[in-house]
């Protein structure tokens, strides 16, 4: 049995904050943010807007197009590291607000911005063992509330939105391979180290990053992972119809394009209108995609990330 995307969908919240916005509240330029970054614009969540609501629209979208009904989901996975609280998860909440009665198992998964490809081959294995049939995976995010305005080095970079995928057990071929690596001598280098203890954050609430480690680190085990897929799947770079990568940062993207060998015309980019949505990333990328009709069946897509951890991975799949 394989396990197979039959819907995509994604939200962006209305709001949004370009990087003129930013010039008038951190010591930053819009040329200094596209030429480091690619990222034009940001979407802001409103206030008393929560993770779950972010990821209902994407999950919505994600259930029109695959055709199903929301009862017929018998596990949901959201990958986030911005939970509603701190429990029950927002899997459970996500659950609730699509009225599923009597549903499966909902979890959340932690991998930042590694957590889609994390959540992803999770539900692939699910389905594969028989322990479930329909799953919704869903990358949500509400980075902006974990961002310092001070922090000109973090705050231009980061976003909120959902993307999410609807994935059912099929004879043909959906996932081809999927790997996932994490290395916690590194946790350091992306961070947020707040935690809560009686009542009160201890610590730092913001997002820390050493961009530069994290770079080149993001740039060395991406296209590696990359390796692993294919050869797991006895295929080769050139038989990849198109890259959807983690959208963190255009550079890290073109550098792994580079290393493919694979044309910018291969890869689906649309960091310039949300930056780093962390978790979300993908599958807002992939939605985009499959919406307006450069995804079409039988092709060859690869997904890889890089988050916090470092945690990162890649799934290859058979569209
Ligand atoms: O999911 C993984 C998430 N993380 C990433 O993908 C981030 C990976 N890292 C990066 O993308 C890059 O390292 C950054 C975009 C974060 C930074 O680009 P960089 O080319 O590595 O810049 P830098 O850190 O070396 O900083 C260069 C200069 C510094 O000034 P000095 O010391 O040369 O005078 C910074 O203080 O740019 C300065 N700078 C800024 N200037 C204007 C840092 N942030 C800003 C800013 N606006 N927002």
């Amino acid at each position: 049995m394989h396990a197979k995307i039959i819907g995509t969908g994604s939200y962006l919240p209305a709001k949004t904050l370009t990087n003129f916005d930013l010039e008038k509240i951190v010591d930053t330029t819009d040329e200094w943010i596209v030429s480091r970054s690619g990222i034009h614009q940001r979407h802001i969540a409103a206030d008393g807007e929560a993770t779950s609501d972010l990821a209902l629209q994407a999950s919505l979208r994600a259930i029109e197009m695959a055709g199903i009904s929301a009862n017929d989901i018998d596990l949901i996975i959201v990958a986030t590291t911005c939970p509603d609280k701190i429990f029950p998860s927002t899997a459970c909440i996500l659950q609730d607000k699509l009225g599923i009665k009597n549903g499966g198992a909902a979890f959340d998964m932690q991998a930042v911005c590694g957590g889609f490809v994390y959540a992803l081959n999770t539900a692939d294995l699910y389905i594969r063992g028989g322990q479930a049939r329909t799953v919704l995976v869903v990358g949500a995010e509400i980075m902006s509330r974990m961002l310092d305005w001070k922090d000109r080095t973090t705050c231009v970079l980061f976003g909120d939105g959902a993307g999410a995928v609807i994935l059912q057990a099929s004879d043909a071929p959906g996932i081809l391979a999927a790997k996932l690596h994490s290395d916690g001598q590194h946790h350091a280098l992306l961070r947020v180290d707040g935690s809560i203890c009686d009542g009160v954050v201890q610590g730092d609430p913001f997002i820390r990053m050493e961009g530069q480690a994290v770079f080149k680190f993001a740039v060395t085990v991406l296209s590696r992972v990359v390796d692993e897929v294919l050869t797991q799947a006895g295929l080769k770079d050139t038989d990849i119809d198109w890259l959807v990568p983690h959208q963190a940062n255009i550079r890290i993207i073109e550098a792994t394009a580079k290393k493919l060998g694979l044309s910018l015309d291969n890869v689906v980019v649309t960091v310039a209108d949300h930056g780093n949505t962390s978790s979300a990333s993908i599958p807002l990328a992939l939605d985009v995609a499959v919406r307006d009709g450069r995804i079409v069946a039988g092709q060859n897509v690869l997904l890889e990330a890089i988050g916090g951890g470092f945690t990162w991975g890649a799934v290859l799949l058979r569209w």
